[in-house]
């Protein structure tokens, strides 16, 4: 074998090191044929394969226990590759109004393409053996969903999946695998937004597919035909944000107990939605199918109507009003006015949120420091007219 020309004496960078290259020089025409008959793991062009991209997959496959995973260019750009590897015109997916809004978008190209498909509320899992189809093909989900915190028994939702055969997505991106591997519970795929805590420090966009060998080679076909590989530079990002990871949700999650305790007891929040306390309808589940915790994420409402939501975001001293989350900041946002933005306004009330609903993803500051914010802020908030009455 020849001598690597960037470790030439064995001593190894202590780093992934950022390979920008869009294509490699081939030895021989011996090397290529190796290569494109996937007989060696060599590289040729970028849309095919990165080694930098390779190393962050292999991680995610670890912590995910899947054989192999798939990144690319973002937590939609995974979404979407699924969708168009795994359906075609007259298949049905069965999915939840608890997704990330973009997945509305997506919709609407799946059903200009010719796909079937059914939305119900993650609240009403226990009826969804009543709406797979023979055509059902696929059953796309996320728990905790996003914003409301929502859980969804996964290993249920494979039970009725197996009667037709169809494949169960799940959008870990809320869990992470340091609190939950769907693939252990039943699940086909897990999705996730790499941008989120995986990467975990604001500073790239990723995204991540998990599972068997046989749809990572599936998942790889549709991305390298269309495009959707990581650079380089963010693969690396990626690779070093997952050194902490562990330690990073850990943090997030004790931080997010925290606060959901605290703000259980305010009489401002009419709401709270956070799957570790023993009266969110999603405890017993969540208990069964999560551990370390039960995440970072949380979602209330603020007293009465927007403009106190509002007031108490602008409020904030230490947590950051901005979309994204699973951060080393805190970062709280409005969805009605954010992340669902773009959906029709009676959708984004349909399941549940409220234009006075706040989802708090949790970073890694001192819990202490994040309640005396919280506090401060629900001071400037009038009593609730409700609450007066
Ligand atoms: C649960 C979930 N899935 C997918 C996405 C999309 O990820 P990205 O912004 O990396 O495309 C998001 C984004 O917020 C998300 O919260």
């Amino acid at each position: 074998m020849p001598q690597d020309p960037l470790t030439p004496y064995g001593n190894r960078p202590m780093v992934t090191p950022i390979v920008n290259a869009v294509n490699y020089e081939y030895l021989s025409f011996d090397v290529l044929r190796q290569i494109t008959d996937g007989e060696i793991d060599g590289y040729t062009y970028h849309r095919d394969d990165n080694p930098t991209v390779r190393e962050v997959e292999k991680q995610l496959a670890a912590l995910e226990c899947a054989e192999d995973c798939v990144v690319c260019t973002s937590g939609m750009a995974a979404c979407t590759m699924v969708f168009l590897t795994y359906l075609q015109a007259g298949d049905h997916l069965l999915i939840f109004h608890d997704t990330y809004g973009a997945n509305y978008k997506v919709s609407l190209i799946l059903e200009r393409l010719g796909v079937e498909i059914t939305w119900l509320d993650a609240g009403d899992a226990d009826i969804l053996a009543s709406h797979v189809k023979q055509n059902t093909r696929m059953i796309f989900m996320e728990t905790p969903s996003n914003p409301l915190c929502k859980i969804v028994d996964i290993a249920a939702v494979g039970k009725a999946a197996s009667t037709v055969d169809a494949l169960v997505v799940v959008d870990n991106t809320f869990a992470t695998p340091y609190h939950q591997n769907p693939l252990k519970l039943g699940a086909d795929l897990v999705v996730h937004s790499a941008t989120k805590a995986l990467g975990g420090h604001n500073d790239l966009m990723a995204g991540a597919i998990a599972g068997s060998r046989e749809h990572y080679n599936r998942l790889w076909f549709t991305r390298q035909a269309i495009g959707t590989t990581l650079d380089a530079y963010s693969a690396f990002l990626l690779d070093r944000g997952l050194k902490t990871f562990e330690l990073r949700a850990g943090a997030m999650a004790k931080g997010a107990q925290a606060i959901a305790d605290f703000l259980q007891k305010q009489s401002k929040i009419s709401r709270l939605f956070y799957p570790g306390l023993p009266g969110d309808p999603g405890y017993e589940v969540a208990s069964r199918q999560m551990c370390n915790g039960f995440g970072g994420m949380l979602a209330f409402d603020v007293g009465d109507d927007e403009e106190d939501a509002k007031r108490f975001v602008a409020a904030l001293k230490r947590i950051r009003h901005a979309v994204s989350l699973g951060a080393t900041e805190s970062l709280i946002c409005i969805p009605y006015l954010t992340t669902m933005l773009y959906l029709p306004p009676e959708r984004r009330t349909t399941f549940g949120v409220s234009k006075n609903t706040v989802r708090l993803s949790v970073g890694i500051e001192n819990p202490d420091l994040l309640v005396a914010d919280l506090k401060q802020a629900l001071a400037c908030v009038a009593p609730g007219r409700k609450e007066s009455k």
